[in-house]
């Protein structure tokens, strides 16, 4: 069956970046000129999904303007001739994507989130992207790395990446049969683990394909790391009953998550803007010497 949901899980209250966001979702600050929510979209759309399901809350309303039409906006744009800038809001829902939104009522973690979503995915094999994990996967993108892996053998796959030891309380962590190979079978994985706990140095990023199954174990989760309903903790009972790939992708993590993360990712994109590329280097070249 092919991959063609996804859900957005942003109904968090992005608190690592107040004051921008007391009245703007996290998942709407730029990196250059487009919101984090939109290269997430943008790399579900690449990638076969035609169903964009957005896990929201009260706050987050202006993520469902952002990928809605704007009747003004767009007219004024028509009647001023400013046809690519017309052109750019027009495209930031491509002709035959979908979006629907489902309220997640109070934060009870990721996997609680996934779960709001089970009435509008069924029974269907379908993909999770946390917008603040913004990947560069170059020339083939994350997700499309990992539906490919899907196609192959038809079980749910997570996104890895090395980490730091003593970050493995940030993250997921996997326990896999051969490490060292792109593809690996996943035999264990652990919320939030204390370093010397952590079954191995492989973090989950915030990418999922997972099977429709999930949904039936993350109703019978009991509250995990941080007191919430963990959507690892539902991925290490599936896969007492299936089997479970991790992917370690091609390309570049940045972690808009944090603030210093989010800061590397606008410098690299910056850095490779069609536009703004050329000037953007000079000025980072002429601050960095005056760092020197
Ligand atoms: C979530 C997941 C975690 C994963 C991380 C990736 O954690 O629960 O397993 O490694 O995303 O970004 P959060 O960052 O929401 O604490």
């Amino acid at each position: 069956m092919k991959v063609t949901k996804a859900i957005f899980p942003v109904a968090g209250l992005g608190t690592r970046f107040l004051p921008a966001t007391k009245a703007n979702p996290k998942e709407m600050l730029p990196v250059v000129d487009k919101p984090l929510i939109q290269y997430a979209v943008e790399e579900a759309v690449a990638a076969g999904i035609t169903e964009l399901i957005f896990v929201t809350s009260s706050s987050k309303r202006a993520i469902e303007d952002h990928f809605d039409s704007n009747y003004e906006l767009e007219s004024s744009l028509l009647e001023r001739g400013k046809f690519d800038l017309l052109n750019i809001v027009r495209d930031i829902l491509p002709e035959g994507v979908s979006c629907a939104y489902v309220r997640q009522k109070s934060p009870q973690g990721l996997g609680h989130a996934v779960w709001c979503a089970k009435p509008l995915v069924m029974n269907e094999p379908f993909a999770v992207l946390l917008a603040d994990d913004l990947i560069d996967g170059g020339k083939k993108s994350c997700l499309q790395q990992m539906v490919d892996v899907y196609q192959q053998n038809h079980a749910s796959v997570v996104a890895v990446e090395p980490i730091a030891r003593e970050e493995s309380k940030k993250y997921g962590v996997v326990d896999v049969v051969t490490i060292n190979e792109s593809v690996m079978s996943v035999r264990g994985i652990v919320e939030k683990p204390e370093p010397q706990l952590a079954p191995s140095t492989l973090g989950v990023v915030g990418r999922y394909i997972l099977t429709p199954r999930i949904f039936t174990l993350l109703e019978e989760m009991n509250r995990g790391a941080n007191g919430e309903i963990q959507l690892t903790d539902a991925i290490a009972r599936l896969l007492q009953e299936e089997k479970v790939s991790a992917l370690q992708f091609q390309g570049k993590r940045y972690d808009c998550g944090s603030k210093l993360g989010y800061l590397e990712a606008t410098v690299a994109y910056a850095l490779k803007h069609p536009e703004l590329a050329k000037d953007f280097k000079q000025l980072l070249q002429s601050m960095t010497a005056c760092l020197a």
